[in-house]
């Protein structure tokens, strides 16, 4: 495979060189792209000896075969470490005025940012925006690390270690990472999420009639697996509560599956309290038959005409919030038809005060949107009411938005 290191210039350009070095090692042909900046950590002659390949920080170099142009369309993939907070603003806005930023922008290859910083640069609101628009265009954020970093403080924005981001790439490249599709996710020691453990429940209950039918309702699971999915690359521990799901259960997470409304209370409220976040995505049904037929029910016995009796379940997350424990943060979700903007965040107030909810994601659900869709378009309130985020994008992305939040 053909990968494209950039290295831009932080401290932490010298764990690149272990970077480099195992993507050779692996067999991988490495062409590294250092910034003018990146050489006063460490110089030219090292990266040229250890990718195996001659390396230029200029674009005027080689300029017959337009290097940054060739770089970039060769490349399978494309690795930036360490990502400085200049370097990742310049990523998010497209400024390519360097060799490095050219080939990022004349490539299509999958891009994997392994940031450093020090902390207040990474949560400095700046950072967190470029980094959502970064993870929004489907690239993947390995880190940072929590822990010392180059002076005495520490904190969140210490690189991650070269294996792990090594280890990320390839995911990525081989297709299975969380945030390209919902194959697998590996849980990370260093994400914003590392050391959480996060419950999520997926797709749609089914409350049978008889043997061979049930109630149920069109939700799929994609957005539920994709938070899943989401949280495990930062690195939480997640526990997927999957009811009937559409998508293959991802690999990566502890799967429960469940298939009534029922069960999946019994399992939610035996989970909740090992859990820090818990995020109800399941569409629960609100009602089950009052008698399950023990036998399949015959035409020929009912006439033209069924009746079903329907009685109320209980609501999962009102017992979930008033079970809370301390500093958990639990978070629902509403599936309304309303199209009306202020109505539908009506609605969602209502629903954030009646279920107890530290964030309530709202999205609008009809006959072609959302349940078996694959983007999503969301408005998040918080506990008070107010709109905290508005997003639209595939399941994966709006899964990031929501986990921005979370963390
Ligand atoms: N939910 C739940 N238990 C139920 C019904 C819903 O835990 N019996 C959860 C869902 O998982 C979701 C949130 O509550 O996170 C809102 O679900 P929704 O179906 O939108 O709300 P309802 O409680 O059904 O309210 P309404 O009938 O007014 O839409």
């Amino acid at each position: 495979m053909n990968v494209v290191v950039g290295v831009t210039g932080g401290i932490a350009a010298y764990k690149a060189v272990g970077v480099v070095r195992a993507l050779v090692l692996a067999g991988h042909e490495v062409h590294v792209v250092p910034t003018e900046a990146a050489l006063r950590f460490v110089g030219l002659p090292t990266w040229e000896a250890i990718s195996r390949n001659p390396v230029t920080t200029s674009v005027f170099d080689d300029v017959s075969e337009v290097r940054h142009v060739g770089l970039g369309q060769r490349a399978d993939l494309i690795v930036i470490a360490p990502a400085t907070a200049a370097a990742i603003a310049k990523l998010a806005n497209g400024i390519a005025d360097d060799l490095l930023g050219t080939t990022v922008l004349a490539s299509r290859a999958p891009l994997v940012i392994a940031p450093a910083m020090h902390t207040e640069m990474w949560q400095n609101p700046a950072t967190v925006a470029n980094i959502r628009t970064l993870r929004e265009r489907g690239g993947t954020i390995v880190g940072p690390a929590d822990g010392q970093l180059t002076g005495a403080d520490s904190g969140p924005g210490r690189m991650s270690e070269p294996d792990e981001i090594v280890a990320a790439a390839l995911a990525v490249a081989s297709g299975s990472s969380a945030a390209g599709s919902t194959a697998g996710a590996s849980s990370s020691s260093t994400g914003d999420l590392a050391g959480r453990r996060v419950l999520v429940t997926a797709g749609g209950t089914r409350e049978p009639i008889d043997p061979v039918r049930f109630v149920g309702n069109r939700s799929s699971g994609r957005q539920g697996v994709a938070l899943a999915l989401a949280a495990a690359a930062r690195g939480a521990d997640v526990t997927l509560l999957a009811a009937n799901l559409d998508v293959a259960a991802p690999t990566g997470v502890r799967v429960v599956a469940v298939g009534t409304a029922e069960e999946l209370r019994r399992a939610a409220l035996a989970e909740s309290p090992d859990h820090d976040v818990v995020i109800m995505a399941a569409a629960v049904a609100d009602y089950r038959p009052v008698e399950v037929a023990t036998a399949k029910i015959k035409k020929d016995d009912q006439g033209d005409e069924l009746a079903l009796r329907l009685s109320r379940n209980p609501d999962i997350l009102r017992e979930l919030t008033a079970a809370r424990r301390a500093g958990q943060t639990i978070i629902g979700f509403a599936a309304e038809t309303e199209t009306n903007r202020d109505a539908q965040l009506a609605l969602g107030r209502a629903k954030a005060e009646r279920k107890g909810v530290d964030l309530l994601v709202l999205n609008r659900v009809g006959w072609t949107e959302g349940f078996a869709a694959e983007t999503n378009e969301i408005i998040v309130i918080d506990a008070a009411g107010g709109i905290v985020a508005e997003a639209t994008g595939s399941k994966a992305s709006v899964a990031d938005r929501i986990l921005d939040l979370v963390s």
